[in-house]
């Protein structure tokens, strides 16, 4: 099976996108698979990349990059016989994007999850990993996954979304109380939030948010436990599958479970499987498949909760293509459930082959 990993991109989580497909290419048996590790540049500049797993990890805090002297310069145009998309290689000839049998776009945030490298590959007919051009895009908007998973009864924290030029009412100061998360509504990784405790942050959180998306969303904070939970598509036409969960516990020094405590620093405990009563892990792994079949998901998802002290379970959010770090709950939580990395990979690539 020859799988082109793209990764890298033009969003914020350029880094992240390189660390996860760092551990993805060291996943894949090269018996099995012939790899295209296509890196894309923060300018949006393709480059065919040697996918060497050591130039992908984190060092020193630095987060790993891809420039334009990663690798080959690749262009790409539409096959003018419709068959797929041709990857021009400068140093090679052409080489055809349709000669791969499927495409794993590594990539978080913007210009990756959001559905847009997803449309692209849709117009080539390329069978690729994970959600498809609306379920990506409606996931990476905070507003709309709330919106479409609240209809169908997932219980979402209270929230007000500004868009362009909006400032947050009297009337919605009231109604969500301090503190409120202040985010990009489209983004990752926690870029661009603030915790703000007094309105008098607001309008400094909310051009801090802006600086990503001019869609800002205003969440009241839900006191609770941080809970994920991993959703895989059903295999042969099957149900979605929901992992084990996994509890964040952020531990030292952080406002909240921010980029740092994420990806750079030690602060972190995580309880795999979560430590919750039977009834509950049972109430949140049903709200991570009724999302991830709200918002026409396929391939793999996490789901975002918080657990409150009297144990009544909300969304936070939904991630079409998680974390796949070293550090990463959603490899984790397979892991644990039996599933490990390099079979969960196989499954991933699998379910894409459609
Ligand atoms: N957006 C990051 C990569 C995550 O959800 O894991
Ligand atoms: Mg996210």
């Amino acid at each position: 099976t020859r799988v082109a990993i793209v990764f890298g991109g033009r969003s914020p989580e350029h880094g992240i996108s390189c660390v996860s497909a760092g551990s993805v290419f060291g996943a894949l048996d090269p018996d099995e698979y012939e790899v295209v590790p296509v890196g894309i540049t923060r300018a949006g500049q393709w480059v065919l990349t040697s996918g060497d797993p050591a130039q992908l990890a984190i060092n020193a805090r630095q987060l790993p990059e891809i420039t334009a002297e990663s690798g080959a310069d690749i262009v790409l145009r539409a096959d003018p016989t419709g068959n797929g998309l041709m990857v021009l290689d400068p140093t090679e000839g052409p080489r055809a994007l349709a000669d791969v049998d499927v495409v794993f776009p590594v990539l978080h945030g913007t210009y990756g999850e959001d559905g847009t490298i997803q449309g692209m590959l849709e117009m080539a007919g390329i069978p690729y990993v994970g959600a498809n051009v609306f379920a990506s895009a409606a996931a990476m908007d905070k507003e709309f996954t709330k919106k479409l998973c609240a209809v169908e009864g997932i219980p979402v924290g209270a929230y007000a979304v500004l868009r362009n030029g909006m400032t947050l009412s009297e009337q919605d100061k009231e109604r969500l109380g301090l503190p409120v998360f202040v985010k990009p509504s489209r983004a990752g990784s926690s870029f661009g939030i603030t915790r703000v405790t007094d309105w008098a942050q607001l309008d400094a959180a909310v051009a801090t948010a802006r600086q990503y998306d001019p869609k800002v969303i205003i969440e009241a904070a839900v006191v609770g436990r941080e809970i994920e939970c991993g959703v895989l598509e059903g295999e042969a036409g099957g149900a979605p599958e929901a992992s084990v969960l996994a509890e964040v516990r952020v531990v030292a020094d952080h406002d909240f479970y921010d980029f740092e405590a994420k990806y750079l620093d030690d602060s972190c405990e995580y309880d795999i499987p979560a430590g919750l009563p039977e009834k509950v892990t049972r109430q949140v792994q049903e709200y991570a498949v009724r999302a991830f079949t709200a918002l026409d998901c396929a391939g793999l998802a996490r789901a975002d909760f918080f657990v409150t002290p009297e144990l009544d379970v909300y969304l936070n959010e939904i991630n079409t293509m998680p974390g796949f770090t070293p550090t990463s709950m959603f490899p984790r939580m397979w892991a644990a459930s039996g599933l490990e990395y390099p079979k969960l990979v196989n499954r991933l690539i699998r379910t894409a082959q459609r």
